[in-house]
């Protein structure tokens, strides 16, 4: 029996290509300035690269409880990559979490399980959390093989990662179809894919890191729709995209468990 208690719930705003250094700062201080005193839930930023730095310092001017992701990383410390970013630079910006291998990435730039692979190797081994992204397109979901599909997204990507982190992973399950497009998987379909995706865990690795690892829904997660994905006994928190950008969007989000008490 899973218990949903142990995993401290995530709750992370991916702002993809959105936002100059100086609007971000704007946004983490509204942001910060409507958290709930009692929070629970981690909060996660993820804003682009040139923000970091920039978004950190008031993070940590302002003691502010968030903190602080990046989209990316190459898999090598450094060397001759134009136009990529080391995670050892991350690693020296305080980054604490870095989303790999979402769909955009796969998509657009044709990352393959193998590279994400590697980065999820290379994020353990400089003490990054990885964000690790799966989930189906719709031409699957509508063949009804997105068990297979993922299982196979799963079986590839984690494939040879050191038992002793792997709980330091927080996975993100995101129907393709959902990202961006207003439609959500149903609350009891993503608990679904998200109970089968811990007991792959299960297997993969064993069950006590399985009942560790938190797994997140994302998807067109907005204020209306987060209280019944969030109430799920398998969902441990949300990757959100759109819903991230706007600060009382983001917090009403966050601040979920007070309407839940309503
Ligand atoms: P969305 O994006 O919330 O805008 O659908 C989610 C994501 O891409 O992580």
């Amino acid at each position: 029996m899973v218990n949903k208690k142990i995993r401290r719930p995530i709750i992370a705003g991916n702002w993809k290509m959105f936002k100059t250094h100086l609007k971000g700062v704007k946004l983490v201080q509204e942001i910060n300035y409507g958290l709930d005193k009692d929070l629970d839930a981690e909060v996660v930023v993820i804003p682009p690269f040139t923000a970091l730095r920039s978004v950190k310092t008031v993070i940590e001017a302002d003691e502010m409880k968030i903190k602080l992701g990046a989209q990316n990383m190459h898999y090598m410390s450094e060397g001759p990559f134009t136009g990529e970013i080391s995670p050892v630079m991350l690693k020296a910006l305080n980054v604490e979490y870095v989303i790999i291998g979402h769909s955009e990435r796969r998509q657009y730039f044709d990352e393959t399980d193998e590279l994400i692979n590697k980065k999820l190797k290379k994020a353990l081994d400089v003490n990054i959390n990885p964000i690790l992204c799966v989930g189906e397109p719709l031409k699957i979901r509508e063949l009804g093989r997105q068990k297979q599909y993922v299982r196979e997204q799963l079986n590839n990507c984690l494939e040879g990662l050191n038992k002793d982190y792997i709980q330091n992973i927080v996975i993100a399950y995101e129907p393709i179809w959902a990202i961006g497009t207003g439609k959500t998987a149903t609350p009891e379909d993503a608990d679904f894919m998200i109970s089968f995706i811990r007991q792959r865990i299960s297997r993969l690795f064993s069950p006590i890191i399985s009942e560790k690892i938190r797994i997140q829904y994302g998807g067109s997660v907005k204020p209306f729709n987060v209280v019944p994905i969030m109430v799920q006994p398998e969902i441990d928190g949300v990757l959100v995209g759109g819903a991230s950008l706007n600060a009382q969007d983001f917090i009403s989000i966050i601040n979920y468990k007070k309407r839940l008490k309503k």
